[in-house]
């Protein structure tokens, strides 16, 4: 049985439910990819390595998972956060905060805020949707997104979105779920992620109905080759992908050139 939204109401739905699944979130994200997850997110920021003053933006942050990683490359940086869940990262808020203050005792050039000016290493939360980004065009060096494209109304327009703040010579880095292309593994991904995912969720007290969605949500996601080319036509360059976690998962990667 289908349980995804109707395109016109599809953003409360997703709004809404994250909002709800946010106390649980990170858990439950842990026991589903197998702690998996953490790893990829790691590989993301290594590969588009921000500068150490470099200004990032991670798009449908949640509840922040890349902010610290992205802080600790970034010791003179700010790593901004978007998210319309306000609950996920009102949840992120402690993990973010901790990470952070383990980033200054261990970062030696970073500075007190003073004023309005965000401190060096500084991690914010901005709500904010992923179509009409609060930010003027160029803002950032590096943009990040994880397990969020699948989730708006319109990828294309978020894409050129994310085009529109990123500074010539930025880089972007989108995790996404896909598909594994070999029979044997699709079929155990298709039992693991269509069927038990939300068993395991309802277990861990997650709503089974939103646990439902994601698995249903990922089905209608182009697979890879095709989110690379729509990232060609939002006007990314040199764009290349590449599959983790078996194929259940893949890393694009795309540059803003002019
Ligand atoms: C699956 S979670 C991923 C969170 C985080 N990026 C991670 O890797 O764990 C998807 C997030 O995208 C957010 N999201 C979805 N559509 C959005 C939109 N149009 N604008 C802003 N945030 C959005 C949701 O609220 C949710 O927090």
């Amino acid at each position: 049985m289908s349980v995804l939204p109707p395109p016109a109401e599809k953003a409360s739905y997703v709004q809404r439910m994250f909002s709800e699944l946010a106390p649980g979130y990170d858990r439950l994200n842990r026991v589903m990819t197998f702690g998996m997850d953490e790893g990829w997110r790691d590989l993301v920021v290594e590969t588009i390595a921000p500068l150490a003053n470099g200004r990032a933006l991670d798009v449908g942050t949640g509840t922040g998972d890349f902010l610290p990683l992205l802080t600790a490359w970034m010791p003179d940086g700010i790593a901004v956060g978007l998210d319309f869940a306000l609950p996920m990262m009102q949840a992120g808020l402690p993990k973010v905060a901790a990470a952070q203050a383990r980033n200054q005792i261990t970062a030696p050039n970073v500075q007190v805020a003073s004023g309005t000016a965000p401190a060096a290493g500084t991690a914010v939360f901005v709500g904010g949707n992923a179509l009409q980004l609060p930010f003027p065009d160029q803002t950032f060096d590096v943009l990040t997104t994880g397990f969020v494209l699948r989730n708006v109304t319109d990828i294309a327009a978020t894409l050129r979105e994310m085009w529109r703040v990123t500074r010539p010579g930025g880089v972007m880095a989108c995790l996404e779920v896909a598909r594994p292309e070999q029979p044997l593994l699709r079929a155990g991904h298709w039992l693991y992620f269509q069927q038990l995912v939300p068993i395991i969720a309802g277990a861990f007290g997650g709503d089974r109905q939103f646990y439902t969605y994601l698995p249903q949500s990922a089905r209608h996601f182009p697979p890879p080759p095709e989110l690379a080319k729509l990232m060609q036509a939002a006007g990314w360059e040199f764009t290349h992908y590449r599959l983790l976690g078996l194929g259940a998962v893949a890393l694009h990667l795309g540059v803003r050139l002019a």
